[in-house]
């Protein structure tokens, strides 16, 4: 590598989530309750070059690894994304996220009539649909939210 690269370091113990879509690096900060306030060295890049991408971004998180939830959640903005988890500076282990074909309890559904908003407990269910730009439909009532109705509520 050139002497005048510049390459943001490895990190010796958490998670790098690679191959985020570009423009959505905030997001995955925003959706794993980042501030910067309290917590371990973050490093966000973004619009990095990249082989199997046109560009991408990429996060890395010292000192944590992810749950299921926010897998999902991710899954959902950067359906290409990888999940690195770093121990002692090794990936020991990569994990490929995956759209999920059905949501549960990870968005609310956008019609205020929808019976998944009323008292009972009802879990919000959505299907994901085929293709980009993501799209999800209401199990209850049909209702389609796109990508930027699901963004808001993370
Ligand atoms: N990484 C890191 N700190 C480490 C080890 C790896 O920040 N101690 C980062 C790498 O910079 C890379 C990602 O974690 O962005 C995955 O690492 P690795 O599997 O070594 O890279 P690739 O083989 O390029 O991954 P892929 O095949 O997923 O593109
Ligand atoms: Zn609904």
């Amino acid at each position: 590598m050139a002497e005048t690269t510049l390459r943001v370091s490895k990190i010796k113990n958490g998670t790098v989530i690679d191959h985020i879509t570009n423009g959505h690096a905030l997001d995955v900060v925003k959706i794993l309750g980042i501030t910067g306030r309290t917590g371990g060295i973050v490093t966000v890049a973004m619009n990095v070059p990249s082989k199997r991408l046109e560009v991408k971004d990429i996060v890395k998180i010292e000192g944590r690894e992810l749950n299921s939830k926010e897998v999902d959640k991710i899954a959902l903005l950067a359906p290409h994304a990888s999940i690195n988890i770093i121990r002692d500076y090794v990936v020991v282990e990569k994990q490929v996220v995956k759209l999920p074909a059905v949501l549960k309890g990870i968005v609310k559904c956008a019609n205020p009539a929808c019976i998944s908003n009323s008292e009972e407990p009802v879990q919000p269910t959505f299907y994901v649909e085929r293709g980009e730009p993501l799209k999800v439909k209401c199990h209850y009532c049909g209702y389609i939210m796109e990508k930027q109705d699901v963004l808001k509520q993370f």
